[in-house]
């Protein structure tokens, strides 16, 4: 196989490193990759993901068979349709498909005709209903904008002034989704599919709020946790009978199903597991942590989603623990500046203790400059929880740059007092 891993982030690192461990790869691309992939692979930094020419022309030219899709945005797009009309193998969700994330409006609509449990919601096209419905409210609720947002595009608040605020500002250009808030734990499923049949992947956690303690605001997620402590078989069996099976079998029932990663982002109330979203890919930094803990041939592993062989693919995952925590550039997730020379002071052993590189760039003296909101994921494997946190927080240490933060409580939520 030759692999192509679109997308930059630390998330695309990660699976360029998975794939780099596969004995079935003769080559490996990342488009347009980041310093920490430039190591593992062949960096194409003048391809556009977002350009479907110009990667199905950049796999013609290097006898790309396989592209792995990273980020939504591609997949929204229809950058894996165009790579299957050409004859590449993609692993990612066709365009019609990448609308349950692509659209709130849409996968709200998807999970209320097919009985998905999920938060009840309303959807708003006219600032003045929209305005109506927030003054009028009895219960705690969250706005939503419905197209892409980077992670950006939802409101908690209880602050009448704010929430019209965000309401007349999503409407200019968009539809507004408000929704019932649910209290629970957040938890993130990812199902693999092969466009038949589907596996599902140790639950992960994710760290959204950029102040310890769920604090401060949404951002694109500061670290993560794999697995999941407190989903125990009981929950996990709820989860697959209750969202995952229904979504499934609504998927094949609509035509929607595809040869890719579907994220369920979940909310475990006292009423049971309910969907807050799907995506059409895997998370970013929940996959930093996940993928270390696949212990089956990655390239194996995606060639039984691309042939359609996942029925009887034998998924061997780790008994160990896995935590991912993200150095952010300052001022992040609002404005920041890039291009701050990173030092590392320290080691990072690849056997369980990894770092993954975000949109960082070298320059001309081979230093590593940052490039964007979030730079790294440092992700160490334990025997638990506790021991992995403790070997990612030694490992984050050996990383700095001028502004550099973290969330210091990673995983804490799932640790015993
Ligand atoms: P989403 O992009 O829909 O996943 O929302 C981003 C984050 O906002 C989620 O991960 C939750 O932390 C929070 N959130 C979204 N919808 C709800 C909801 N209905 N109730 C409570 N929290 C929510
Ligand atoms: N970590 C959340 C996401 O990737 O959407």
């Amino acid at each position: 196989m030759k692999v192509l891993v679109l997308g930059a982030g630390a998330r695309e690192h990660a699976l360029v490193w998975k794939f780099s461990l596969s004995t079935r790869i003769s080559g490996l691309f990342a488009a347009p990759g980041n310093a920490g992939t430039q190591d593992l692979a062949t960096n194409l930094p003048d391809v556009d993901p977002l350009n479907a020419e110009a990667v199905v022309a950049a796999c013609k030219e290097n006898g790309i068979t396989h592209v792995f899709i990273g980020p939504e945005e591609p997949l929204t797009l229809g950058v894996a349709d165009a790579l299957t009309e050409a004859g590449i193998a993609a692993i990612g969700a066709h365009r019609e498909a990448a609308q349950l994330e692509g659209s709130k409006a849409f996968s709200k609509a998807f999970m209320a005709r097919n009985s998905i449990p999920t938060a009840g919601y309303a959807q708003f096209t006219c600032f003045d209903e929209a305005s109506r419905y927030i003054k009028n409210r009895r219960k705690k609720i969250v706005l939503k904008k419905s197209g892409l947002a980077g992670g950006k595009g939802v409101l908690e608040s209880d602050n009448t002034a704010e929430m019209l605020g965000f309401a007349e500002k999503v409407l200019k250009d968009d539809a507004l989704v408000i929704e019932e808030f649910l209290e629970g734990f957040e938890a993130t499923v990812f199902a693999v599919c092969d466009g038949k049949t589907y596996i599902l992947l140790p639950p992960c956690a994710d760290f959204k709020k950029a102040g310890a303690n769920d604090t401060g605001p949404n951002t694109g997620g500061m670290g993560s946790v794999c697995p999941v402590p407190w989903l125990d078989a009981k929950i996990q069996q709820r989860i697959r009978t209750e969202t995952v099976e229904p979504t499934f079998a609504a998927l094949k029932k609509e035509n929607l199903m595809y040869k890719g990663i579907l994220y369920f982002g979940l909310m475990i109330t006292k009423d049971g597991p309910k969907v807050l979203e799907y995506n059409v890919r895997f998370g970013d930094p929940e996959t930093q942590a996940l993928l270390p803990l696949i212990s089956s041939d990655f390239g194996n592993l995606c060639d039984a989603v691309t042939s359609g062989a996942l029925e009887s693919f034998p998924l061997e995952v780790s008994g160990k623990a896995s935590l991912g925590v993200v150095i952010a550039a300052e001022g992040y997730p609002a404005d920041y500046e890039r291009q701050i020379p990173v030092q590392f002071t320290g080691k990072f052993d690849e056997k369980d203790i990894h770092l993954f590189h975000a949109s960082t760039l070298r320059d001309g003296a081979g230093t590593v400059l940052t490039n964007g909101g979030r730079c790294f994921t440092v992700v160490a494997e334990g025997k638990d929880i506790y021991e992995a946190a403790e070997r990612a927080y030694a490992g984050v240490k050996n990383v700095g740059f001028k502004g550099a933060w973290y969330r210091p409580d990673i995983g804490k939520r799932f640790m015993a007092e």
